[in-house]
């Protein structure tokens, strides 16, 4: 591979040439969101890939979100930078256990997180995303019991914000249960004019001292609108490229993990390995390409169709 070779410049070209879209989540590496036509949360990116004219779209986030992608459009070519690139939240709710578990709950209806497989959006009735849990959740008869999975995060937070009760999955998501109450706090003491702002799949510890709690969009528009000079930002640290731009003069820190790690806060592998080289090559080469078994398409095309609907 020549080191003198420019991308960014090869990416734009390949993109028009091939008439191709580049989707990229706000956990993807800056240079990676840099060159994307669009960048934004999981519902926006749904709603990117529901009504694009592309004949190829390159995802660049996690499988998950590729597959929803290709669920919408199953006669585009759908690529994904590298494979590997899953999500422990999805992995957390193999469908082998989640099918038993809906069957015996019949009365109940199935909503889930975005974040899961197509298996089980296609065990589903609605699909969400953290920025639109609360209206679809809303949009259900207050009479029907719900199964709410796979994130027990959000979960709880969607009970405490709703009154309902749902059953919840044991699921989460390891970049978001990483956050350390302790050092948050510690890091508050230092910054006591800080507002504190927090991902919904951060665990209820950690939403109880948020100022505001959002997903990946509405934590960025919430900045915008309320200009502070410091926030705090519990969730993953790639959102800090974006939200910088929107607030260049604002001090963002970015919550401190568990453990500490290269860069003391919290990153998502999943989502950081892809890489700027591997988008070229995916997109030049036409490969990795995400496929989704007809039948299984079909059945979670439903709920998600729902959510986009009811997202409007
Ligand atoms: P949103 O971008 O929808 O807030 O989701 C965050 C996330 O964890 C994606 O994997
Ligand atoms: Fe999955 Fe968590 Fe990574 Fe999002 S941040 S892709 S939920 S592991």
């Amino acid at each position: 591979f020549t080191p003198e070779i420019d991308l960014h410049q090869e990416i734009l070209e390949l993109k028009k040439k091939k008439n191709a879209v580049l989707l990229a989540h706000f956990y993807q590496r800056p240079e990676i969101q840099e060159v994307a036509d669009y960048v934004g949360d999981s519902l926006g990116l749904s709603q990117a890939a529901a009504k694009t004219d592309a004949d190829i779209i390159v995802f660049a986030g996690v499988h998950f979100m590729a597959e929803t992608a290709k669920i919408l459009n199953p006669t585009k070519k759908v690529l994904l930078p590298d494979l590997s690139a899953g999500c422990s939240l999805a992995d957390s709710c193999p469908p082998e256990a989640f099918r038993p578990f809906v069957k015996a709950h019949p009365e109940h209806l199935v909503v889930t997180y975005i974040n899961c497989s197509a298996e089980i959006k296609a065990l589903s009735d609605y699909v969400c995303t953290s920025s639109n849990a609360l209206k679809i959740i809303s949009a259900i008869p207050k009479t029907a019991p719900i199964i709410f999975a796979p994130d027990k995060n959000l979960g709880s937070y969607l009970i405490g914000q709703t009154g309902r009760d749902m059953l919840l999955w044991e699921g989460s998501c390891i970049v978001h249960e990483a956050f350390c109450i302790d050092k948050l706090l510690e890091l508050y003491h230092k910054h006591p004019d800080a507002l504190i702002i927090a991902h919904p799949e951060s665990e209820e510890h950690i939403l109880k001292i948020a100022n505001y709690v959002g997903s990946t969009s509405a934590m960025i528009t919430y900045v915008k609108r309320h200009p502070r000079e410091k926030y705090i930002v519990a969730t993953e640290a790639g959102i800090l490229h974006e939200m910088q731009k929107e607030v260049p003069g604002t001090i963002l820190i970015p919550a401190p993990a568990v453990e500490d790690n290269s860069c003391a806060c919290s990153e998502c592998a999943f989502m950081k390995t892809n890489t700027l080289e591997k988008t070229y090559r995916c997109l030049r080469d036409e490969t990795p390409e995400i496929k989704v078994p007809e039948t299984i398409a079909k059945k979670a095309l439903v709920p998600i169709e729902r959510m986009l609907k009811l997202s409007k």
